[in-house]
């Protein structure tokens, strides 16, 4: 069970069906920030080759482990899933309130915790607390693909069959959700023009997505949570809105919805879907099934530090100064050889230097996005 703003959400799984996060019997204990940095998130495309090693060795490790440990991939994926497919509710007696940690301001705060507790598990796992979550740069035209470190299908770790086929070796749309009809543009370089028309068009999304639409808290991050706020993107902050979902969408393979019947027939309805291989093979492109690909994990990780650089570079400090937003807490798992449940509150997180993790300097040094001009 979860708090948010004083009043607890509580995972319900009538059928029986995962994913409702294990229960554990013992009390949750306090989060309590890190005391130093160690751990130095960089850019995917631009790893060592080692760097890449230790990644894959980790998501290997962490897909082996028993589903039951809730630090295990497959229960890292229910956990995003059941936040985002209505098994929690906002009042378990009330009908139709279903609990997201989408649409609104719990979005970059609950996923900075989600990944924080998923770089740490990693970390564990290959015996290295300097391991760090590498992100999907994205934001910069060398990153505008799909990293290949994530496309090798020959036992890779990081390989996930349930993407768009047209879409994984082309440049990437961060517009995408006004576009969906655009033919792909193959991630060519600076010497094709649509190539170049694209990648401006990329950097000018980033930049609205963080300066234009970036001014003001609630703006940039959500608005506050309602129980009846539904799916709504009115709600979303741009951080949400705009690249993120973009991404969502690009990466994840086309094919039915989770909750079309033609999906249902294939997968023997919802809830049965989370047995087996989630929703259609769409993964990425359905928040109920995103968390199934590693790339997730990295993408938000880029999710995340912009967020970072929004509060350390672009003066949103703080960000929201409420308290019904700052006392908010989630309990998460930390460490994988005893799992033990830990309650952390947005105020805790607000700070990545808290969380013992920062971005890369170098790859922050030139923003190419904060010369686009509207
Ligand atoms: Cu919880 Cu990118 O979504």
């Amino acid at each position: 069970a979860d708090k948010v703003n004083e009043k607890t959400v509580q995972c319900t799984d009538p059928a029986g069906q995962l994913p409702c996060p294990l229960v554990s019997p013992t009390d949750p204990v306090d989060f309590k920030p890190e005391s130093k940095v160690t751990r130095i998130r960089q850019p995917v495309h631009l790893l060592s080759r080692e760097y890449q090693e230790k990644y894959k060795e980790a998501v290997a490790k962490m897909k082996a482990l028993p589903e039951e440990n809730p630090l295990s991939f497959a229960a890292q994926a229910a956990i995003h899933q059941a936040y985002c497919d209505a098994y929690y509710k906002y009042d378990p007696t009330a009908k139709d309130a279903p609990f997201d940690v989408h649409f609104s301001w719990i979005f970059a705060p609950w996923h900075r915790m989600y990944i924080y507790f998923y770089e740490r598990a990693l970390g564990q796992l290959i015996g290295d607390d300097t391991f760090a979550l590498p992100f999907w740069n994205w934001d910069t035209p060398a990153g505008m693909v799909v990293p290949p470190l994530f496309k090798d299908s020959m036992g890779n770790p990081l390989y996930d069959p349930n993407r768009n086929p047209s879409n994984v070796d082309a440049l990437v749309d961060l517009d995408y959700l006004n576009d969906r009809n655009a033919e792909p543009i193959p991630f060519k370089g600076p010497r094709d023009e649509k190539y170049k028309e694209l990648v401006n068009k990329n950097l000018c999304t980033v930049y609205t997505q963080q300066i234009r639409s970036g001014k003001g808290a609630e703006s940039f991050l959500g608005e506050k949570y309602c129980t009846d706020i539904g799916s709504s993107t009115s709600s979303m902050g741009s951080l949400e809105r705009m690249a993120h979902t973009a991404v969502h969408v690009w990466v994840g393979k086309a094919g039915p919805t989770p909750s079309s019947e033609a999906c249902s027939a294939a997968t023997g309805g919802f809830p049965n879907h989370t047995k087996g291989g989630y929703s259609c093979n769409n993964d990425m492109g359905f928040l109920g099934s995103a968390g199934h690909d590693p790339l997730f994990y990295s993408h938000h990780s880029n999710v995340d530090r912009m967020w970072h650089i929004w509060s350390t570079r672009l003066g949103g400090g703080q960000g929201i100064t409420e308290a019904d937003w700052l006392d908010t807490s989630f309990v998460f798992y930390d460490d994988v050889k005893s799992p033990r449940k830990v309650r952390i509150r947005f105020r805790d997180v607000l700070d990545t230097r808290d969380l013992g993790y920062t971005y890369d300097a170098e790859s922050d040094k030139d923003l190419p996005w904060l010369r686009c001009k509207i």
